[in-house]
């Protein structure tokens, strides 16, 4: 039986994956992999996989599952990812969920948790048209549940930016695609005895956190 720490962060798009993710590296003391940020970083650097994938993120579309696949399966080969690792946004599709079990597998890996925060789409709203990130470091705020000391600045000094899929039209079409194409992977893992809910569209960062650490423990 496998030991690595492979731990799945599903939920609708702002329920705060990427906040417990970049909390659970340090605790848990594994890496995060997420597909969204390897994508911007894709965009940043002008590369084909960055073009083409620009075209499907500002419209709050999926990238289609062959650009994504071969850009996992490459990063969990990585030596860093050796004890584990935190999946933030992927997998996304019942697809993606089928092909991560068949690299892992393929790696004498398993994941050890699948843990889904639940929160409903009004406060998906609230959070993402808040959300700003900081430029340089990548931390996360949000202007009223999590607002920066000084506006527009991070406490590392880099400047705070919101995403350009983050406005109300796109949140909403990202939303609709949730419903149709990742809802299911809940389906997919639910009633493994690896799947943990969180209903966190009352509770706070700190609050969502303490029941994530006892489940990744
Ligand atoms: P991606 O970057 O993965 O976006 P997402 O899944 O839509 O998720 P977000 O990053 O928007 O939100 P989050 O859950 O991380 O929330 P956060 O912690 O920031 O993907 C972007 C695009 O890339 C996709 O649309 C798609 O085109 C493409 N893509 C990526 N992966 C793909 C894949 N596998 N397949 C195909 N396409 C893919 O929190 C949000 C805000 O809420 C923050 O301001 C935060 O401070 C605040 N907040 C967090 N928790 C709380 C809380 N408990 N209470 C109050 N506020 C909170």
């Amino acid at each position: 039986m496998a030991n690595e720490k492979i731990i799945v962060l599903l939920g609708p798009p702002g329920c705060g994956k990427g906040t417990q993710a970049k909390m659970m590296v340090k605790d848990v003391g594994v890496p995060q992999i997420s597909t969204g940020d390897m994508l911007r970083e894709q965009r940043s650097a002008g590369t084909d996989l960055g073009r083409k994938a620009s075209e499907y993120m500002d419209k709050g579309e999926l990238v289609p599952d062959e650009l994504i696949l071969d850009m996992v399966k490459d990063r969990i080969r990585k030596p860093d990812c050796k004890t584990g690792f935190i999946l933030d946004g992927f997998p996304r599709t019942v697809r993606q969920a089928a092909a991560l079990d068949k690299m892992l597998g393929g790696l004498g890996l398993a994941l050890w948790r699948v843990i889904y925060f639940d929160v409903p789409d009004d406060e998906i709203v609230r959070r993402l048209t808040g959300r700003r990130s900081c430029k340089a470091c990548g931390k996360i705020y949000h202007i009223i549940f999590n607002p920066p000391h000084s506006e527009g600045k991070c406490a590392c000094g880099g400047e705070l930016l919101q995403r350009p899929d983050d406005n109300e039209k796109v949140v909403k079409e990202r939303l609709k695609v949730y419903i149709k194409d990742t809802a299911p992977v809940i389906d997919y893992y639910g009633g493994k005895g690896k799947f943990f809910k969180i209903e966190g569209g009352n509770m706070g960062i700190e609050q969502v956190y303490a029941k994530v650490k006892e489940i990744a423990a």
